[in-house]
C-alpha cells in the first residue's frame, strides 16, 4: 500500500493554493462528461441561477446532500445563520427535482449544544414542501470514545418526499444473513414464521444502519484530503432505493464525489457540485480513476500525488510542514511506475 496521505485540505489554505493551478474548474465553471454526461460544476449551492444553470432543462428524482454542518461555529446566532443558509439550497434542491422524488439529507447533531442544528432544521423542512419520510440512522464506527457518556457513533440522515416517488424495496436488503427465526404468524390458517414469509435470506437494512464501514485509510475508497467521505455503500443503498438505472441523481456538496461515483457505478447519472474547485477535481479524478483503474479511492495515497512528486514547491511545503514523507516512487495499484 501507498503511503502517501494528503493533511486535511479545509485547513489549510497555504495548501489549497498550491494546489489550485491543478484545477480543471474555477468558481463559476461546470465540466460536463463526454462519456456518460455527468456534470461537476463549481458554484454555490445557494445561488439560485447558478444551480439552474447546471440542471438546464432537467431535472433529477434523487438529491442525496451532505453540507458542512458546523461552518459557523463559534459566531453569534450561528444556529439561526445556519438554517437560513440551509433554506436557500433546499428551495433550490426543490426546484431542481421532478414532482415526485427524493431527498436525502445528512445533518449532524451537536450533543453538547442541545442538539444543534438538527431540531431546527427539521422545523424548518416543514415548510419546505418536502414530507418526511424517515429518519435513517447510520452506525459511524469511527465515533469517538469517552468514559463519561455513551460513545458518540451514529450518524443522521434524513429522508423526504417530494409528491409520491417510488421506493425499490430490493435495494433495501443488507448482506446480513438471517440468523433469527421466529415472528410467527397466521398467513392462510397456517402458521408461518419469518424465514418462509421473507423474500430473503438476508435482513433488510430498515432505518438503522449498521452494517456499514466508515471510511478510513485502508479501505480501497478511502481519499486522502477530504475530511467528510461517505462511504460508497451508504450512497449506493440510498440510488438504488430511491432511483432507477438512466435516472438523474443531484449533489450540491459533492466533496470526495462518492454519490458521482455512486451513479456512475449504478448506470445513474449525476449533476454534482461543490463550491470549491479541488474538491470538484477531486470528484472528476475520482470518476476518471475508476474508469481507468476500476478504483473508488486512493486509499493512502492521495489525488494529487503526481502533481507533488513534480512539483518542488508543493513538496517542500508539505515535507516541511507536515514531516509527510514523500515516497521516491509510487507504484500505481502495485503494477506501473507513474513517474
Ligand atoms: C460534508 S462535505 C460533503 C461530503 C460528501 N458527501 C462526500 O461523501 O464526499 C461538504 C462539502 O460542501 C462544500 N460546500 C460548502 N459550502 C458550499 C456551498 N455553499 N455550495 C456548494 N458546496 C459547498 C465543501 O467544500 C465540502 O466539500
Amino acid at each position: 500500500m501507498t503511503n502517501f496521505p494528503l493533511p486535511r485540505l479545509d485547513k489549510d489554505p497555504e495548501l489549497n493554493k498550491l494546489l489550485l493551478p491543478y484545477c480543471r474548474l474555477k468558481f463559476g465553471e461546470m465540466w460536463t462528461d463526454e462519456q456518460k454526461l455527468h456534470r461537476v460544476a463549481c458554484i454555490d449551492a445557494c445561488d439560485i441561477s447558478a444551480v439552474q444553470k447546471m440542471l438546464g432543462e432537467e431535472k433529477a428524482v434523487l438529491a442525496i446532500q451532505d453540507p458542512p454542518y458546523n461552518f459557523v461555529a463559534f459566531e453569534e446566532h450561528k444556529v439561526e445563520r445556519f438554517i437560513s443558509w440551509c433554506e436557500l439550497w433546499i428551495e433550490n434542491t426543490f426546484n431542481a427535482l421532478y414532482e415526485n422524488s427524493s431527498l436525502y439529507i445528512w445533518l449532524g447533531a451537536d450533543q453538547n449544544d442541545n442538539f444543534q442544528p438538527f431540531p431546527q432544521f427539521i422545523l424548518m423542512m416543514a415548510d419546505s414542501g418536502f414530507n418526511s419520510k424517515s429518519f435513517l440512522t447510520m452506525r459511524n464506527q469511527r465515533g469517538y470514545g469517552t468514559q463519561k457518556n455513551w460513545m458518540a457513533i451514529r450518524q443522521e440522515l434524513l429522508f423526504y418526499v417530494k409528491g409520491n416517488p417510488d421506493f425499490y424495496i430490493d435495494a433495501e436488503y443488507t448482506d446480513i444473513p438471517k440468523v433469527l427465526k421466529g415472528y410467527y404468524k397466521k398467513v392462510n390458517g397456517k402458521v408461518t414464521e419469518n424465514f418462509e414469509r421473507s423474500k430473503s435470506e438476508n435482513i433488510r437494512a430498515g432505518n438503522v444502519w449498521i452494517d456499514i464501514q466508515q471510511v478510513f485509510y485502508r479501505m480501497e475508497e478511502n481519499v486522502n484530503g477530504c475530511f467528510a467521505q461517505k462511504p460508497l455503500k451508504a450512497i449506493e443503498r440510498i440510488i438504488q432505493a430511491s432511483s432507477q438505472k438512466g435516472e438523474l441523481v443531484m449533489d450540491l456538496f459533492s466533496h470526495s464525489g462518492s454519490t458521482l461515483l455512486a451513479a456512475e457505478k449504478l448506470n445513474r447519472r449525476a449533476f454534482v457540485s461543490d463550491i470549491d474547485p479541488i474538491f470538484c477535481e477531486i470528484s472528476i479524478r475520482r470518476l476518471e480513476r475508476y474508469r481507468n483503474k476500476g478504483k473508488t479511492g486512493w486509499q493512502n495515497s492521495n489525488p494529487f500525488a503526481n502533481e507533488i512528486l513534480k512539483d518542488k514547491e508543493l513538496k517542500n511545503y508539505l515535507v516541511d510542514k507536515y514531516d509527510i514523507k514523500i515516497p521516491n516512487r509510487i507504484y500505481a495499484d502495485n503494477e506501473e511506475l507513474i513517474f
